[in-house]
């Protein structure tokens, strides 16, 4: 298959382009686009043979469920059994936005589509690109990320390209993604709402308008003895090629730290790789050294992470030390994702 590649930026969307994007989609094919968290694969969430597609794209297991994304707050009705009170609240305040709701299904969602489960995810992206073609490919679009599974998520259309250029029919390039991390998830069919997946949209976001919100205590360790409740969180993603390890502490133990570690493992033949921050990525002595942003901004490094994990892999370095980030607002979305590439290998000095 010749995967076709369009660019679209958010400021002229070329509603003829995504009329045919959207054909694709309602013949049953495959079309990734751009959002504002990452890029998504995308297919129709209502046939299953769309969603079979969508899994063996990505070589993801079948057990592993996708979202929903709409266009419009109304046409979550056909496919959830119900809206509770607090889903409508969440709505207002963040719809269109980073956020995924779980809900109960509708006999309309198959069953392929949510890896078996009674219940279905759905989030309304607010870019500008994916909305209109959403609306163009009939309102619902089922799309997990568009990477290879166990790849970051791709936070520009050549990392899609990388994984996916001849399995699938169109990629839409829309740049760079604006946040680079994915939506965060809340079920909503629990008595107390439960965040399962952390993203830019905080505990203290959520809590302004819903009082109190649990967490998935799995989210940020792996000593609950329990297993993740989105079942995608149970899967070690974002894993890059060479072993990464976190390195927390202050600024100067862990940069001194890194750097012994880096001459011992250079004498043994290694090719190191280090995340640093703009202010700590000039003392590092690896082989290849990237800054992932600025501390006093946590969205530059929320933005990068993804690209950086890749860009290692490109350049074959066999070990990587990162720094660590604290966990307030997005940053707990960041150690989230940093902690599973990482396979929760941290060494607090
Ligand atoms: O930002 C995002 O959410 C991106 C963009 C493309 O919208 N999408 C995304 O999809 O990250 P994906 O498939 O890579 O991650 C979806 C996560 C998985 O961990 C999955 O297990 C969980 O959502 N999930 C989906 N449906 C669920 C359900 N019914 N109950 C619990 N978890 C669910
Ligand atoms: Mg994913």
């Amino acid at each position: 298959m010749e995967t076709q590649i369009i660019r679209m930026d958010e400021q002229h969307i070329d509603r003829e382009q995504l009329a045919k994007a959207g054909e694709i989609i309602k013949a049953g094919g495959l079309v990734a686009f751009p959002t504002e968290t990452v890029y998504g694969l995308g297919g129709d969430a209502l046939n299953p043979e769309s969603s079979k597609k969508i899994y063996a794209a990505k070589g993801r297991p079948s057990d592993n469920p996708l979202i929903i994304h709409i266009a419009k707050f109304q046409d979550l009705n056909l496919i959830v059994k119900e809206i509770p009170d607090l889903a409508r609240k969440l709505a207002e305040a963040f719809w269109p936005g980073p956020l995924t709701m779980i809900f109960k299904k509708s006999d309309m969602v198959p069953y392929e589509t949510t890896g078996g489960l009674e219940t279905v995810a759905v989030r309304m992206p607010v870019h500008p690109v994916a909305m209109a073609f959403i609306e163009a490919a009939g309102g619902y679009v089922a799309a997990p990320s568009a990477n290879r599974s166990g790849r970051p998520s791709p936070t520009l259309a050549k990392y899609v390209e990388e994984d996916m250029q001849g399995r699938i029919e169109m990629i839409i390039d829309g740049g760079g993604v604006k946040i680079g991390l994915e939506s965060t998830i809340v079920d909503m069919t629990v008595e107390k709402p439960m965040i399962l997946r952390p993203g830019f949209i905080t505990k203290e976001m959520l809590e302004k308008v819903l009082q109190s919100v649990s967490e998935d205590q799995t989210m940020m360790s792996t000593d609950s003895g329990q297993v993740p409740k989105a079942p995608g969180m149970k899967y070690r993603h974002y894993a890059p090629k060479g072993d990464l390890t976190i390195v927390d502490g202050n600024e100067e133990q862990v940069i001194e730290y890194i750097n012994r570690e880096v001459s011992f493992l250079q004498e043994k033949g290694h090719k190191v790789g280090i995340i640093g921050t703009e202010a700590t990525i000039a003392r590092y002595c690896g082989d290849v050294c990237k800054s992932a942003g600025n501390r006093k901004d946590d969205n530059t490094i929320a933005k990068e992470l993804y690209r950086i994990l890749r860009e290692f892999d490109d350049e074959d370095v066999t070990v990587i030390f990162s720094e660590s980030f604290n966990t307030v607002g997005i940053g707990q979305a960041i150690m989230n994702r940093l902690l599973k590439a990482a396979g929760h290998k941290i060494i607090h000095l």
